[in-house]
């Protein structure tokens, strides 16, 4: 099976394009490096051994998504391309509407051309906004706070639409909660751009003595010690979970939270990180980062059960791959 990965050459993608490779998948990968570099194509080859065709294209230009259809017979899409920063996209709502929402038009649009009737498309936790944990698939959606949040919410309600008027499509709206970590092999992971956001990124800028310390927001949420509390997956347990997916995709659309179920407050996530590294991630509260809900985690029963997947590796596992790909990190 060829699968075309876009975004692949992001976080996420990358991942996932070593997870399909190990299974045996074949992998076109279409990025144009907005968020992302070039190298990253030759270590995804270095670590499953195998190559990928590349194209480096922006997918919202239909002609360019319509020629990789054209050159390759495509059995099914997996499509991360996006932009993903929360707070940038309450700055720039326009780039991230045209490009979040435009590259889900024009995939959707040439695998109906094409015949292409597999397609799984990354969602967010996000589009949950402030309901009740565990957030379950079948809750209604609440609106989120920022554009980003949105364009997951809307992609969701177009490719559902586009299934029902295609009775041949099958789609798998993935909502993923907290990524963290790296490959095993430390040669691929997070790279953050300009300062870090994400918890994560930010205790391994403090691990490496960019930052002096981590600014922890707020201590007064209704958790068990006062801090924000989340569902961290290991990003492989991720990308394990899209090769379940395409492989347990039927015709329809189906909704599954990709998480551990677990909820980490921001105190054990730095505990945790202290345990896996040996190294002390010296913090400070402050007030809390505005549009911040208390928790949020996933039930994930229905991945579980129609999938057979379950994340695997623990928090601490996720600290010390997080902090191996950082610290060996050449900028
Ligand atoms: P990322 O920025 O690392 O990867 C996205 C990739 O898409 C980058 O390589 C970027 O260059 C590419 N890209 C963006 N727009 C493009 C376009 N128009 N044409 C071609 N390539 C384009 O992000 P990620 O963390 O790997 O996230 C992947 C997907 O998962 C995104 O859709 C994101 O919204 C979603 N998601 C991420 C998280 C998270 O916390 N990382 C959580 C939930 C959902
Ligand atoms: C986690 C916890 C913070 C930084 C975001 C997006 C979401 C999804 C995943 C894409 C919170 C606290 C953080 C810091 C802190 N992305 N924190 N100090 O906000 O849960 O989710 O990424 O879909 O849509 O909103 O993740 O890692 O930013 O925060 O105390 O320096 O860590 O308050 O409780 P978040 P995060």
């Amino acid at each position: 099976m060829v699968i075309l990965v876009t975004g692949g050459a992001g976080y996420i993608g990358s991942h996932t394009s070593i997870a399909l490779l190990k299974a045996g998948y074949s992998v076109i990968i279409a990025d144009n490096f907005c968020n992302s570099r070039p190298e990253m194509i030759k270590k995804i080859e270095q670590i499953a051994k195998k190559k990928v065709v590349f194209y480096e294209v922006d997918v919202t230009v239909e002609q360019a998504v319509y020629q990789i259809f054209s050159e390759h017979q495509i059995d099914g899409v997996i499509h991360f391309a996006g932009l993903k920063a929360v707070g940038e996209s309450v700055e720039k709502p326009l780039e991230y509407y045209s490009n979040n929402i435009v590259s889900t038009l024009v995939l959707a649009k040439i695998c109906r051309k094409f015949g292409v009737d597999k397609f799984v498309f990354s969602s967010s936790a996000t589009v949950y906004g402030d309901n009740t944990v565990p957030f379950v698939e079948t809750m209604d959606l609440l609106p989120t706070t920022n554009p980003y949040g949105e364009t997951k919410a809307m992609s969701e309600r177009i490719l559902t639409d586009f299934a029902r008027a295609n009775p041949s499509f099958s789609v798998s709206l993935l909502r993923y909660f907290n990524p963290v970590g790296a490959h095993e092999s430390g040669l691929i992971g997070e790279i953050s751009n300009g300062i870090p956001k994400n918890l994560m990124p930010c205790i391994t800028q403090v691990a490496k003595g960019r930052l002096e310390s981590l600014r922890v927001f707020g201590n007064d949420f209704s958790t068990a010690d006062g801090t924000g509390v989340r569902d961290y997956i290991h990003v492989m347990d991720l990308a394990e979970g899209h090769v379940s997916a395409l492989e347990h995709l039927t015709q329809g659309v189906h909704i599954y939270n990709l998480g551990t179920g677990k909820g980490t407050s921001v105190l054990e996530l730095i505990k945790a990180f202290e345990i896996a590294n040996g190294i002390s991630i010296p913090y400070e509260f402050v007030d809390r980062r505005l549009g911040d809900i208390s928790e949020c985690y996933a039930d994930i029963s229905k991945a579980q059960c129609e999938l057979d997947w379950l994340a695997k590796r623990d928090i601490v596992t996720m600290c010390r791959d997080a902090w191996r790909f950082e610290r060996n990190i050449d900028e």
